[in-house]
């Protein structure tokens, strides 16, 4: 009885062991497989545009998540404050953008002079900032 006892359990322990093993191997996997060729594009473009948004030396003048410029206009949510249009009109020709939206006021920003696809990577990684914080403070700016 209790040999059956303990044969049983070991049965258990192993039944429990083996799903650990298989889930564990088998869960990233079916986490990529999940993800969108789309979807999967859009973060490897985001991720470029990280790298990108640290070699233009953004943070000069900006601040983001306590880094950078403490007098910089802060970046934090700036994903959901502003639309694609206007981060890629700010980043193709901050003076333009600026006379659109401030007609009164030249920008103090550089201008970047990144290409098309920098400029498209850096927006994506800007587009991924989120915080529901900021939104509330600046309300429906765009
Ligand atoms: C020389 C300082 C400077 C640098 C460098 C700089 N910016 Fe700016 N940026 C500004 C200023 C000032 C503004 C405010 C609007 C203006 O003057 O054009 C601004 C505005 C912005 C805005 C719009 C913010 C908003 O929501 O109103 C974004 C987005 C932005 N910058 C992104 C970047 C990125 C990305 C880089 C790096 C490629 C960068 N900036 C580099 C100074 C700078």
């Amino acid at each position: 009885m209790k040999s059956r006892t303990l044969m049983a359990c070991s049965l258990i322990c192993f039944a429990i062991s083996a799903q650990a093993v298989y889930f564990a191997k088998d869960s990233p996997v079916k986490k990529i497989s999940k993800q969108s060729a789309a979807g999967r594009r859009q973060r490897e473009l985001a991720l470029r545009g990280k790298a990108l948004f640290a070699a233009y030396q953004c943070l000069d003048c900006h601040k983001l998540a306590g880094k950078g410029c403490i007098d910089g206009i802060n970046l934090d949510g700036e994903g959901d404050l502003r639309t694609t249009s206007f981060l890629k009109e700010q980043l193709e020709d901050p003076e333009k953008h600026a006379a659109k939206i401030k007609p009164q006021e030249t920008s103090l920003m550089t201008p970047p002079n990144m290409n098309r696809d920098e400029v498209q990577a850096v927006v994506a990684y800007l587009k991924t900032l989120k915080s529901a914080k900021r939104k509330a403070q600046n309300g429906k700016a765009n």
